[in-house]
């Protein structure tokens, strides 16, 4: 699997861990930006270096079992004793899979039932891992690995502990957290948490449970490494040359912007064509051709979903009243931004405001979708004219020309 830029970003994580002080690390994302991914490479990664043992710590059950009434919170302690236990487990299971040869200390884990049978599975916790670490002192290569979890989809916790607000029923209730937050004051490991953008409301809602750290954005590929994700998979054989002609690749980066799922999705598109025609190699002339038919209606169009990740921060059925008026923003600055022909200019603020796309909206509402249109940076402001507004990814600009949102009523002269 191609995996193209992006060390900069895990050296930088690598280093952070490594240093004596470190707290762990946490970054998010736009949904599809690759954060995912990222995790892979970067367990690799430490695995590969003796400090480090590094393995995926999952939160979904957490995030959807049903909320947890006081009653449980034995069982609360017995199913993190167990998750932690067994996922320490699976990390050494697949570190002598990965290195067959290479010592690994013994380590066992109790089930899910003698957990929940343990008057104090706390404890039960601590002392398997107290022997764990006594076990890697005497097992060469194991001296001083640090061990680490990648935590996916924190913000899942989140989306429940939202779902509880809005329904005291459903989701996880807020006093979850302070259990979390007992786990992490014991460092038992260090952690890398990743989710999406609605992490730093949600590392600010809970400042007191999560230990405050910095969450990194990660953004789109460099112009560099979004080439190389666009030209190195068709490359052709013998010669190494690239199918892509003229202003091929240049077009595919302008239209994705350099996300690398909108990447992906053209380029195979475009593979899949050259070759149904049979044709060695592609020019811009084609690519022109399939953003045309990617942005239309009917069978080649994208729908909706291939853009909920720039429509919303978070979980797109919890946020539906937002994603409905960031839609509407950004069709005002779609429709706003064209110029002669199939050019596109930036679209003034105040032009974004006086559309009858938003006439609904209020200029507060306004105002705070676009602020969080250019904090997810779906929007940017452009340096030269930081009073106006551009879609990041000119495919999506281009969408929404076709895709008004749903409850905007055709026919309205606001073209
Ligand atoms: N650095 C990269 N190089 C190549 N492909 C990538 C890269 N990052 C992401 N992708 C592709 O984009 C898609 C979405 O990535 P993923 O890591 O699942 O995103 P996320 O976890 O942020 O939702 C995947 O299909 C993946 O293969
Ligand atoms: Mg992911």
């Amino acid at each position: 699997m191609m995996f193209k830029g992006r060390w900069q970003f895990i050296n930088r994580i690598v280093e952070t861990l490594a240093s004596a002080k470190s707290k762990g690390y946490v970054f998010h994302g736009q949904k599809r930006v690759g954060k995912t991914s990222i995790l892979i490479h970067l367990r690799e990664r430490l695995n590969d270096a003796d400090q480090f043992l590094c393995t995926n710590f999952s939160l979904s059950d957490t995030a959807t079992r049903p909320a947890e009434q006081p009653t449980e919170a034995a069982e609360t302690e017995s199913l993190f004793a167990y998750r932690f236990l067994r996922a320490l487990w699976e990390a050494l299971r697949d570190f002598a899979g990965r290195y067959p040869g290479r010592p690994v200390p013994p380590f066992d884990h109790p089930s899910l039932d003698a957990l929940r049978a343990d008057p104090n599975p706390g404890m039960t916790l601590r002392e398997r891992l107290d022997d764990f670490r006594w076990a890697c002192t005497q097992t060469p290569g194991w001296e001083s690995r640090q061990l680490v979890f990648t935590i996916d989809e924190f913000t899942y916790l989140y989306d429940a502990i939202l779902e509880n607000d809005a329904n005291p029923a459903r989701g996880v209730p807020p006093a979850y957290m302070k259990f979390w937050k007992g786990r992490i004051e014991q460092r038992l490991f260090s952690a890398v948490r990743v989710g999406q953008d609605t992490m730093p409301k949600f590392l600010l809602r809970f400042r007191n449970e999560l230990i405050s750290l910095m969450p990194e954005r990660l953004t789109y590929l460099d112009p560099q490494s979004a080439r190389e994700l666009i030209e190195d998979p068709v490359r052709v054989p013998e010669t190494g040359k690239s199918r892509y002609l003229g202003g091929a690749v240049d077009k595919i980066i302008e239209l994705t912007g350099g996300n690398p799922y909108y990447i992906q999705i053209f380029c195979d598109k475009l593979v899949q064509e050259m070759k149904r025609v049979s044709q060695a190699e592609t020019t811009e002339v084609e690519v022109n051709e399939l953003a045309r038919q990617l942005v239309h209606d009917g069978v080649q169009g994208l729908t909706v979903s291939a853009f909920d990740g720039l429509l919303a921060a978070g979980n797109f059925l919890q946020e539906q009243a937002q994603m409905a008026q960031n839609w509407a923003v950004l069709y005002a600055i779609a429709q706003n931004s064209r110029g002669g022909g199939s050019a596109v200019r930036n679209c003034p603020a105040e032009t974004v405001y006086a559309a009858p796309a938003v006439a609904h909206l209020g200029e507060v509402a306004v105002a705070e979708r676009l602020r969080d249109l250019e904090d997810r940076r779906v929007v940017e402001r452009p340096p030269q004219q930081p009073d106006a507004y551009r879609i990041r990814v000119r495919l999506f600009r281009d969408w929404l020309l076709h895709n008004p949102p749903p409850d905007h009523a055709p026919g309205r002269a606001d073209g």
